[in-house]
């Protein structure tokens, strides 16, 4: 279960972001969510609370979703890696590898019907595959046997708004095979 996934965790010391953050952020929403996405790793408003995506960029995947017809704690919401990167710089290789089987065991707990990997970590973490996210998204993968839609990082949207309608051309097709449109 996620339980026993957050209690293997405990007060993990595996990598080096131990060091830098206030508190580990696993993850939040409904364990039998249909509908997972799964992010980058924690900034700066996250590590304080403790929940991910509530900071800018999180704010716009609670639009998004709303968009698509559910509501936040409907949905399950993680990031491959569970503690701040200082100065929200990207997630290191061997971060990403000390994380990755805490990713796994939360996907594997949830075995959701659709993942949407939101950004080139979540999306390469998950495949597997150094392919660029402008490339991914928008085209059906799979991960362990569940549909997985890569699309662009939210915090990305807020950087480059004409992006936002190829993501929700995506996340249409993520309705659409849960039924919502
Ligand atoms: N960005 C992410 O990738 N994850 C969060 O939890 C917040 C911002």
């Amino acid at each position: 279960t996620l339980d026993e996934v957050r209690t293997a965790l405990g007060d993990c010391k595996r990598c080096k972001l131990c060091q830098g953050r206030t508190q580990i952020v696993f993850g939040a929403g409904n364990p039998k969510a249909s509908l997972v996405f799964v992010g980058e790793g924690p900034g700066a408003d996250e590590d304080a609370q403790g929940i991910p995506f509530v900071g800018k960029a999180g704010q716009l995947l609670t639009k998004m979703i709303e968009a698509m017809k559910f509501r936040r704690d409907e949905v399950y919401i993680c990031n491959v890696v569970k503690c701040r990167p200082p100065g929200n710089r990207n997630p290191e290789p061997d971060e990403i590898a000390a994380c990755e089987p805490f990713l796994k065991a939360q996907l594997a707990s949830l075995r959701p019907q659709v993942i949407v990997g939101l950004g080139k970590f979540a999306v390469q973490t998950l495949l597997r595959e150094e392919t660029a996210i402008s490339r991914l998204r928008g085209q059906w993968r799979e991960y362990q046997g569940i549909p997985l839609m890569p699309t662009f990082h939210p915090a990305y949207l807020l950087r480059t708004p004409e992006d936002k309608k190829l993501v929700w051309a995506d996340l249409q097709l993520v309705m659409k095979l849960l039924g919502k449109l």
